[in-house]
């Protein structure tokens, strides 16, 4: 009696356990409270959302329920019906790409060491694929066509048992009232409702998918008669399998899940889903393929264009200062202001053109004051030359009746190598106003009423004759206006000097005071010049001409008989030539002055 007592009580406790450790239901709106069974990739969202994989390859990922259930009331005792309900998303990155997939699963087991990812869905392997002793069932969504297990396509929902290569398959869509077929992209990105049942009295099973927000439709996507007593064990584990194979670019998520032994596993609540992750694959792909590029390719462009102005403006507003420039740096203008005082240079502004450059009227921006520039442009070497022996003259040169020099500007181009050609600073810096400068100024530097009277002596030399004080071009007896006119004026002819332009158009005699006069103020010797008072007399006619001493040989050049004192001397910087007159020239002008 006790025996069997204790025997029942044995058998007692063991059915107690089994059945209050078994449950026949289960619902999950979401899985952020769920303890579900998962290993390799698979993880559970912040949100809740069941993610099976993500992006590393050859990878499973696994999610179970995590308590065994009961299929069978004895390993040869007829399956019992059930039926799942879930609801699923697959997130690819590309439209035509899609990932393994997700697979429901039965199975024996929760582990899956010796499985393999890629087609084998991490539940199978090479060897035990399709082999009866797995004992599994599954219901595959299958985004990839592998011809090996004879996939129909690349977006297909498949019956499978013991394998991979399904017992039955069929494209993803659903069947709507009016008994139309509709086709549903798996990795869409849209969430999708999914239901499997099986009958266990009629040996059917079922599988019906449709999209979020659609009720059940009636008629299934894949039906087969199939008994699976000889498949499930008496106890089983559900959930999901998915793996990732040499490729990954989709996201394989589980909503909600439902499950129910013997009935209809109950709906979800889909409000209470978690969200899918906010900016979809697709969406993304769409802002990285057509917007992204075009609003990169656009601010690339403007940030180009924006600093080629930025350089460009730098470049023609850039003043650089060079170590000789030091000493007139107060006088140096920026071209940022010449520029807006002319205008830019507009050729309304333009007053005359020289020989070197035009010249441009203009307003100083801040000061309001009326200029005149003068615009060399530094291809002409000669223009150069003249243009630093200007800036190096500057201060020295003053009259009430002379446009003074107020300053200079220079970019486009360095000036040290024409400022440096001679080995004497202040030699060279005489260079360009040869003929202008007095020779004493030279040596002084200072400038006098007589060194004003030198200069305008060589102008109107320059005005009579129609030629530079100094002629680079012209034969090298010619060189020295000045000297020219003297020897004219020696051979008894000065009109030989007079400005061809002018024909015989003139006045001899006021050619002949001008000349004369010229003559006069060019004297070596700044006593020996007349003062601007005599020169004004001189030209209003109030005195006689100046009489030069008549006879030409006493104004013999480098006369050996005369005290050949060298007047003034020019060292030039171009040709270095040395110019010399003899005193007795200057003393012959002179009493003929006086
Ligand atoms: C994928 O999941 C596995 C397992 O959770 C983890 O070790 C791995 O770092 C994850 N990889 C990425 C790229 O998230
Ligand atoms: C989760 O499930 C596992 C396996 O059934 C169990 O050991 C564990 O105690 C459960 N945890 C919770 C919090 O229910
Ligand atoms: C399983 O056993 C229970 C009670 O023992 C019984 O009610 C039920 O019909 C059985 N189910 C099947 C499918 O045999
Ligand atoms: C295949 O899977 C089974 C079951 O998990 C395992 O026992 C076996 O070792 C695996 N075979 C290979 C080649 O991995
Ligand atoms: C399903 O079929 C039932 C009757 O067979 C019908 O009343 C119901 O409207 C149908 N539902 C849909 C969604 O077609
Ligand atoms: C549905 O998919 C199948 C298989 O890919 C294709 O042959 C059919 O044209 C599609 N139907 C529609 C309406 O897109
Ligand atoms: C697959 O769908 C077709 C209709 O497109 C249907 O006729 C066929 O029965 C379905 N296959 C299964 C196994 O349900």
């Amino acid at each position: 009696m006790v025996p069997l007592k204790l025997a029942a009580l044995i058998f007692y406790i063991i059915s107690f356990l089994t059945t209050s450790k078994s449950v026949d239901e289960f619902t999950y709106n979401g899985f952020r409270s769920a303890n579900l069974s998962l290993d390799g990739m698979a993880r559970i969202t912040p949100n809740g959302l069941l993610k099976l994989t993500n992006s590393t390859t050859q990878q499973k990922g696994h999610a179970f329920y995590p308590d065994p259930i009961i299929f069978k009331n004895s390993s040869y005792a007829p399956a019992f019906s059930f039926s799942t309900y879930f609801v699923f998303a697959m997130v690819s990155g590309y439209q035509n790409l899609g990932g393994q997939g997700i697979i429901f699963v039965l199975s024996p087991s929760k582990s899956f060491e010796g499985a393999s990812p890629g087609l084998y869905f991490g539940l199978f392997n090479q060897t035990n694929n399709g082999k009866f002793s797995n004992h599994i069932f599954g219901v595959e969504l299958d985004s990839l066509k592998n011809v090996d297990i004879q996939d129909i396509d690349d977006n297909h929902v498949g019956i499978d048992i013991n394998g991979m290569k399904s017992v039955s398959s069929n494209t993803s869509g659903y069947w709507d009232n009016k008994d139309l077929f509709h086709n549903l992209t798996l990795n869409s990105g849209q969430p999708m409702q999914l239901w499997v049942e099986y009958d266990g009295m009629e040996k059917q099973i079922s599988v019906t998918l449709a999209p979020l927000q659609y009720s059940k439709p009636n008629r299934t996507l894949l039906q087969i008669s199939y008994d699976l007593s000889h498949v499930l064990k008496p106890t089983m584990f559900a959930g999901f399998s998915s793996a990732t194979g040499p490729i990954q670019i989709t996201s394989h998520y589980v909503l909600g899940w439902s499950f129910k032994i013997n009935g209809m596993a109950q709906s979800l609540d889909l409000s209470r889903l978690p969200k899918l992750p906010r900016v979809g694959p697709k969406t993304i792909s769409k802002v990285l393929t057509i917007y992204l590029p075009v609003i990169g390719v656009v601010s690339v462009s403007l940030a180009i264009w924006g600093v080629v102005c930025y350089v460009n403006r730098r470049r023609k507003f850039a003043e650089v200062l060079e170590e000789w420039e030091r000493d007139y740096s107060p006088q140096r203008f920026k071209f940022k202001d010449l520029y807006k005082a002319t205008k830019g240079f507009r050729d309304k502004e333009i007053l005359g053109r020289g020989g070197f450059g035009k010249v441009y009227k203009g307003v100083m921006p801040r000061s309001k004051s009326e200029i005149a520039v003068k615009r060399v442009s530094h291809e002409s070497r000669q223009g150069m030359k003249e243009f630093v022996a200007e800036i190096a003259s500057m201060g020295r040169l003053r009259h009430r009746n002379l446009v003074p020099l107020l300053g200079y500007c220079r970019r486009d181009f360095g000036l040290a190598r024409l400022y440096d050609h001679g080995e004497d600073h202040r030699t060279t810096r005489v260079v360009g106003t040869l003929g202008y400068l007095a020779p004493e100024q030279n040596r002084t530097g200072k400038a006098t009423t007589s060194t004003d009277v030198y200069a305008f002596g060589a102008f109107l030399l320059e005005v009579a004759c129609g030629r530079r004080p100094i002629d680079p071009k012209a034969a090298p007896n010619d060189l020295i206006l000045v000297d020219q006119v003297f020897s004219y004026w020696n051979e008894g002819d000065i009109f030989q000097a007079v400005d061809p332009n002018l024909s015989n158009d003139y006045l001899k005699e006021e050619v002949e005071i001008v000349l004369k006069l010229g003559l006069l103020c060019s004297h070596s010797e700044p006593k020996f010049r007349p003062s601007m008072r005599q020169v004004m007399l001189y030209l209003e006619g109030a005195l006689s001409p100046p009489e030069l001493s008549a006879s030409g040989q006493k104004f013999a050049q480098h006369d050996e008989g005369c005290d050949g004192i060298p007047l003034w001397s020019y060292p030039s910087s171009s040709s270095q030539t040395v110019f010399t007159q003899t005193s007795s020239v200057s003393n012959s002008l002179l009493s003929g002055g006086r």
